[in-house]
Order: structure tokens, then sequence, then C-alpha cells
């Protein structure tokens, strides 16, 4: 059962298809433009879209608003010192504000960049710096149905053979944990230990994307036998006491609607950092942030360690994945946390992959159901070769259903398994759709589609 009760709640404006079918086609066929509440069960992501607890509202109307030195600043800092151990703490006003600021202060023209996989904005915002930066993610990762637990892993053979390659142009590895643009998968503690070890005797600077460490820890909790009987507190603590620093949503596990923080040892880097904050974000202590939001992060910094939430999180979203793979739709395992993965290709055989066929299993989907997902596939992580004019197709074209932290209901859920289930069965009518409009960065969010012959 979900380990909360509602006492607020939002109605859900139930919607017909043939309303869906003129929201979606005024949207170009991009479900990222349709309005909001044109969406029943908005799986779209889980980030920013939390509902608070009463502790998190509770501390919010406790914050001290002060311009700067704020007391909600300090008590957000002790926190997240205690947790990260270490010793500068720097808030952002989200996740990529913190991507920027790095790049902005630390990287350089030339520089390399190792990692699992960057997330698609952590990539531009490094690769803006004139960096050049490289996933290595282990070979299982790029294979939909192997059941390797830590499909998050570094290539730890290839990190060391690119580390010595790029010499001293190499000049930060990222592990982005869990892996979000590869399932969501998890990183195994003994993995990031090695590539700590790694590393270090490189001199070279290991991060973490953190935006989901507490599941990460969780999963480690389950699938690590160095990690059984430990909390996904105590596993959290070790992967940040193995790495320099670290930059994190606090969209995601840190159950916020806005936040972001970035924790560090270096004092070189961290005056850089504070430096590009102050002229572009706001002042240091606040980040970009208003007290309040620094008190609902404090209390999420604990709350996002619960047994209980985590436990529950984990199984419904292994149960959702259960349930379609019952259906025998083709998705991603092992399951993640924080959402469901479909497999665009093997769902629509019949769309070559011009047509795009998570993005086209996308907009079915809202059309059969008014649920929406996220493609992170063709469109996302397609590349049009300047040298070539061909397309480069990523490995995996995904649909992820990505679950809000206590927001839907197991009924929901039920619901959305259905709709998937039934379109399954009529896969075969699912459309194709091509680019209208193209931009140039992180098309997902702003290209425009049409229906492949007309309609
Ligand atoms: N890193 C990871 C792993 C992410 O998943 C995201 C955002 C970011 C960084 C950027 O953080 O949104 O606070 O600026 N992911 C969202 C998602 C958008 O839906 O997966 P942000």
């Amino acid at each position: 059962m979900e380990p909360y009760r509602s006492r607020v709640v939002e109605p859900i404006r139930v919607t017909t298809r043939a309303e869906r079918e003129e929201y979606i086609r005024a949207a170009g066929y991009n479900p990222f433009l349709l309005a909001a509440e044109q969406v029943m069960i908005d799986l779209v992501t889980d980030s920013g879209t939390s509902a608070l607890s009463v502790a998190q509202w509770a501390a919010m109307h406790g914050s001290d608003e002060s311009f700067t030195g704020s007391r909600s600043f300090e008590k957000f800092q002790e926190v997240a010192r205690e947790l990260f151990g270490h010793r500068h703490v720097i808030p952002t006003h989200q996740g990529r504000a913190a991507e920027h600021l790095l790049a902005q202060a630390v990287l350089r023209p030339g520089d390399v960049v190792l990692a699992n996989t960057l997330f698609a904005t952590t990539r531009q915002n490094f690769e803006e710096a004139g960096a050049t930066c490289r996933d290595l993610p282990i070979r299982e990762a790029l294979v939909r149905g192997s059941d390797h637990p830590f499909k998050g892993n570094i290539d730890l053979k290839a990190l060391e053979a690119e580390l010595a390659a790029a010499g001293e142009r190499a000049r930060l590895v990222v592990l982005t944990v869990t892996d979000n643009s590869r399932g969501g998968q998890p990183v195994a503690l003994a993995n990031i230990r090695s590539a700590s070890e790694l590393c270090r005797r490189q001199r070279v600077p290991l991060w973490l994307d953190a935006a989901r460490v507490a599941e990460n820890s969780f999963l480690n909790t389950l699938r690590a036998p160095e990690c059984a009987g430990m909390t996904a507190r105590q596993v959290a603590r070790e992967t940040f006491a193995l790495v320099d620093g670290l930059f994190m949503s606090m969209k995601k596990d840190g159950l916020g609607n806005v936040g972001g923080v970035m924790a560090l040892d270096d004092d070189t880097w961290a005056e850089a950092i504070r430096h590009r904050l102050l002229v572009s974000e706001g002042i240091p202590s606040a980040g970009g942030l208003a007290g309040r939001d620094l008190e609902c992060m404090r209390v999420a910094l604990d709350e996002m360690f619960d047994a209980d939430h985590l436990a529950y999180r984990i199984e419904a979203t292994a149960a959702l994945g259960q349930e379609l793979e019952q259906a025998g739709v083709p998705v991603l395992t092992p399951f993640g946390a924080h959402a469901v993965y479909i497999d665009g290709r093997a769902f629509c055989p019949h769309l070559p992959d011009e047509q795009l066929p998570a993005w086209s299993l996308s907009v079915a989907l809202y059309l059969e159901s008014g649920v929406r997902g996220w493609e992170t596939g063709n469109v996302m992580m397609g590349r049009l070769d300047p040298a070539t004019g061909q397309w480069r197709w990523p490995e995996l074209d995904l649909l992820r259903l990505a679950i809000p932290r206590r927001v839907y209901s197991q009924s929901h859920l039920a619901y959305v398994a259905r709709a998937v289930g039934e379109l399954f069965e009529r896969r075969s009518e699912v459309r194709g759709l091509r680019f209208v409009y193209r931009p140039p960065a992180l098309p997902q969010f702003i290209a425009r589609f049409e229906p492949v012959g007309g309609g």
C-alpha cells in the first residue's frame, strides 16, 4: 500500500479521444507542448512533480527570507554537510544550473569528460564549455533484456583506457546515479569504488550526478551482497565519500518542486563556482532560491532515505513493469526505481527509425489514454551527421513512463498498464511521425512533427 495518505487533492480532468486528437494536433504532435490539464496521468517526468510532505510544508512556513546569511541556509548547509561529507555546500535553483556553473568554472576547450552516461542537459552544458564528452556504459546497458543488476555501471576497462588516452586533458569523470538516460539503472557501490581508485591514480576528479542517489543506494541494498543489511543512507554516505564532489537536482529524489545543490572540498573550484553563481544565479547562500525552498530541501535530505518510501516506490514501479511484461510489452529490465521504459522499436517494428518509433508510441499512448510519457530515444539523442548527411540513432529508442513521487495511486498505474497493454494489442495501428521542425539543441522540448502519410 502507499505509505502515506492524501490530505489535499487535485482533480484530474477526464478527456475524450476526440479532444485529445485536437490537442495533440495543435501541439505539433509533441507531448511536451500539451497543456498539463490536457493530460490525465502525467508520467512525463519524476522531476519537480513530487507531492510535498506535512514536514516540508511546516518547515517552509518557518523559513527565513533574509537576503543574505539566512537561518534557512545555515540549517540546510549543516544537514547537507553532514550527509554529503564535503565542506562546501552551494545551493542552485535546479540541477542544470549546477551543471552550468561547474562547466563554466572548471572546463576549458579541449578538456575531456568521461561518464557512465551524462544526462542531456549535463552533456549540453559541458559541450558548450568546449569539452569533449564520452559515455562509457557497460555493454549490458545496451541490451534491453540483459538481467545485469547494475546496468548503470561505467565500463572500468574503457575508463582506464580513456583516462590514459586523454592524459592531461582528462578534467572530470561523472557517474550519473541512477543512469536516467539508459533506463534508470543503478550503479553498484563497488563500481563507484573502482572508478574512484582509477580517478585518484590519474588525479582526475570524480563527481556524482546525484539526482537519484537515494534510489540508487536503495537498489544497492537490494542487489549488492556487500550492501545487504545497510540502510540506503549508509550506502549513500559511502558513495559520497568516494567522490570529490557532486551536483544534484533536488527535484527528483530530493522531493522538491525546485532546487539543486553542489557539494565539494576543493577550495579553488568552490571559489570559481561561487563567482559564477554570483554573476548569474544569486548569492552563494541562496543560489537563486527562496529561504522556504532551502527549508523544503533540508527536510527532503532526510525524507528521501525513508525506507518505507523507497521500498514502496521500487515495488510500485516494478509492479507496473511486470504487468506490462505479462501483456507482452517489450520493457527494459531489470526495473529501476523512477520509471518503466518501453522499447519503441520492438513495440512498433513496422516503423523505421526515421519514423521515430518511441516518439510515435508516446503520441499513440496519449491519444489512447491521456497518459503522457517522455521519449528518450531517436528524437532526444538522434544526431544528423554533418559529414554524411545521415542520421545516427541511439542504441535504444525508449519511451519512459516516469513516476512522480507520492502523487499517483496504484489504481492510476493499473490504468496506465491497461492502456499500454491494449495499445500493444493494436500496435500495428501506431502511426509514424516525422520532423516538421527540429531545433539544433535539446529538440524534444520544442520540435514539431506530422504524421507520415498525412492526417
Ligand atoms: N541529471 C539527471 C540525471 C537528470 O535526470 C536531470 C533532469 C538533470 C540532471 C537536470 O536537472 O532538471 O533539475 O535541471 N531530468 C529530468 C527528467 C528533466 O525528467 O529526467 P534539472
